[in-house]
C-alpha cells in the first residue's frame, strides 16, 4: 500500500475489497461472512514475510490473497507453505512463484508467456527487429521477463544489441542509456515497475534515444505518466486485461467499479476482484471450512468466468489466459491495441 509499487497494492485491494462486499451481501460462504484482514508490507519483501506469519499465526486466517510484485510473493509463499494454509497471488507472474510449493496458486499467466508476447508484437506487429533490454536486477519479475523476451526476440530471427541493468530505487539511468543509445535499437524493453519506468523513459529522451519503449504489467499504474509524462506517450505494455473490452463481464466489473470508486479499474484492480472471486468459489466448494479443504478446491478450480478471462487453474497452479497489449496514448490512458493468446 505504500513504496514505490503503493499503486498495486491500493488498486488489488480495492477490486478485493469490492469482491467481498459482493460475496458478503449475497450471504456469504456456507452461511458464514468472510472476514478481511490487510496489512501494508511497503514493498518489502522481509516484510512481507513477517506480516504473513502474523495473518496465519495471530489472525488465523485460513486463505491468504497476494502479493503483487513476484520477489515479495516467492518470499512471503515460503511461510504459507510452510504453515500450509493456501495463498492466491491475483498478478506475480515470475514461474518461480508458485513453485514454492502446493499451497500457492495464481490467477494470472506467467513471464514466459508474457515476454513472448512482447516479443511476438515487436516482431510481428511493429516489425522492429533491433532490441535493447533494460532489466531491474533486483527484482525476480524484471529478470525473468527480461529473460523470456530475450529468448523469443532472438528466436523469431530479432538482434539484442544491448543488455544492461539498473537496480530498483535508482534514479539516474544516464550512463547505461548512453551505452544504448549508442547501439540504435528500435525498440527498448523495459520490464520494470513504473517508477523506474517512468524516469527512464524520461532520461531516455533527453539523451535522444528515439527507440518505441516497451514494456510488461509492472507499467500498468496511474502514476506511469504522471512520473514518465510525454516520454511514456507511445510506449507499449502487455497486460491482463483492458477497461475497453466490451464483453458484458468487463463492461459490468468496469460500472460498478466506477460507481464505487470514481475511477477506471487497473488490470490489478482486475486480478485483485478475480483472485477474491476465485477463493471465494473455492471455498464454496470446499468439504469443510479448512485451510486443506480450500487448497484442495483452489485446485480444482475450472472454467471459472473472471473479469480477466476464463481461469482454469492447471497442474503447475497458474492460470493460462491471453494478454492484451496497450498503448500509452496520454496522461493516464492506455488503450487496447491487441489480444495475444498462448
Ligand atoms: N507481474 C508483476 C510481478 O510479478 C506484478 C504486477 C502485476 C504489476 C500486474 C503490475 C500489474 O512482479
Amino acid at each position: 500500500m505504500t513504496g514505490s509499487e503503493s499503486t498495486f497494492g491500493v488498486s488489488t485491494h480495492k477490486g478485493i475489497l469490492m469482491a467481498l462486499d459482493e460475496v458478503n451481501k449475497a450471504g456469504g460462504v456456507k452461511g458464514k461472512k468472510i472476514q478481511l484482514k490487510n496489512y501494508d508490507d511497503q514493498g518489502q519483501a522481509s516484510e512481507a514475510v513477517t506480516i504473513v506469519t502474523k495473518l496465519i499465526t495471530q489472525d488465523k486466517v485460513s486463505l491468504l490473497l497476494g502479493e503483487v510484485a513476484s520477489s515479495r510473493s516467492i518470499a512471503a509463499g515460503a511461510v504459507a507453505q510452510q504453515y500450509k494454509v493456501p495463498m492466491v497471488s491475483p498478478s506475480s507472474t515470475n514461474p518461480k512463484v508458485t513453485q514454492v510449493g502446493d499451497y500457492i496458486f495464481r490467477v494470472c499467466f506467467i513471464d514466459p508467456f508474457q515476454g513472448s508476447v512482447m516479443a511476438r508484437f515487436a516482431i510481428n506487429n511493429l516489425k522492429l527487429k533491433k532490441a535493447a533490454v533494460f532489466r531491474d536486477i533486483k527484482a525476480d519479475y524484471s529478470v525473468g521477463l527480461a529473460n523470456f523476451f530475450v529468448d523469443e526476440y532472438k528466436k523469431m530471427g530479432g538482434e539484442v544489441v544491448a543488455d544492461v541493468s539498473y537496480a530498483s530505487g535508482d534514479m539516474d539511468f544516464k550512463s547505461q542509456l548512453t551505452s544504448i543509445k549508442g547501439k540504435n535499437p528500435d525498440v527498448l524493453f523495459v520490464p520494470g515497475y513504473y517508477t523506474e519506468v517512468g524516469l527512464v523513459a524520461r532520461q531516455a529522451r533527453e539523451l535522444g534515444l528515439k527507440a518505441v519503449l516497451l514494456g510488461g504489467d509492472g507499467w500498468d499504474s496511474e502514476k506511469l505518466t504522471e512520473i514518465g509524462g510525454d516520454a511514456v506517450v507511445g510506449g507499449y505494455f502487455s497486460n491482463h486485461y483492458s477497461h475497453e473490452d466490451q464483453s458484458p463481464v468487463v463492461q459490468n466489473f468496469v460500472a460498478q467499479f466506477k460507481a464505487r470508486y470514481g475511477e477506471v479499474p487497473s488490470g490489478l484492480a482486475a486480478q485483485g476482484y478475480d483472485a477474491a472471486m476465485v477463493a471465494v468459489d473455492a471455498m464454496k466448494r470446499a468439504s469443510e471450512l479448512s485451510p486443506k479443504a480450500f487448497r484442495e478446491a483452489l485446485a480444482q478450480t475450472k472454467n471459472f468466468q473472471g473479469v480477466t478471462g476464463m481461469i482454469t487453474i492447471n497442474e503447475e497452479r497458474n492460470a493460462v489466459k491471453p494478454a492484451v497489449v496497450l498503448k500509452v496514448v496520454g496522461p493516464q490512458k492506455f488503450s487496447y491495441v491487441t489480444t495475444i493468446n498462448p
